[in-house]
């Protein structure tokens, strides 16, 4: 059903760097995972907008340019939303949760776009993100990092609380990791 989407976000995955082969396209498909379970969970969410924005949360970082990269998601996003004729209330749906999925500057104020925040803090500790982040940080920035990604489930409280147990292993994962291994991690 979302087979289009899929191929587009692969299309654009096609022009990232080596930097980014190491997390994508296996992020996006987990983060999508997330936000169909969420979805599940919560039948009054507007599936088709939490999974197509999931599918295009990330495009940005496929693009060139300083701009921040959920900025250049929305721009990517929009542009091909209007050329397939979707209406533009959906549009503007999904390009929210685009645009907010960092929670930063533009925070969630949907369902759906909480669920696509939700659904990217939770990809992190399902999946092996915190080492590579030590790879290439420092153990307090990466312990800063799963605070934050915690942080950021608090929206749904109840699943929040199935995740963390798995927040505890992560953080005591990174507080023991040996000093002297963290360089041969892969890059
Ligand atoms: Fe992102
Ligand atoms: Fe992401």
């Amino acid at each position: 059903m979302y087979d289009k989407y899929r191929d587009h976000f692969l299309k654009m995955y096609e022009h990232a760097t080596d930097n980014h082969r190491r997390t994508f396209p296996h992020h996006v498909m987990v983060v999508t995972k997330w936000a169909e379970k969420l979805c599940d969970l919560y039948p009054e969410a507007d599936r088709e907008v939490a999974v197509i924005a999931s599918l295009f949360h990330d495009l940005g970082h496929f693009i060139d340019g300083d701009t921040d990269h959920a900025i250049k998601s929305e721009i990517a996003a929009k542009a091909f939303l209007e050329k397939e004729k979707m209406p533009a209330v959906k549009i503007n749906k999904i390009l929210h949760a685009v645009r907010a999925h960092r929670n930063k500057d533009v925070k969630p104020n949907t369902l759906e776009a909480k669920i696509v925040c939700f659904a990217d803090s939770a990809s992190h500790m399902a999946a092996e993100v915190y080492l590579n982040i030590l790879a290439d940080n420092s153990k307090a920035d990466t312990l800063a990092k799963i605070e934050r990604d915690y942080r950021d489930l608090s929206d749904f409280p109840e699943v929040k609380q199935e995740l963390e147990p798995l927040y505890h292993a992560w953080k005591n994962i990174i507080l023991s990791f040996p000093d002297d291994f963290i360089e041969l991690l892969p890059k």
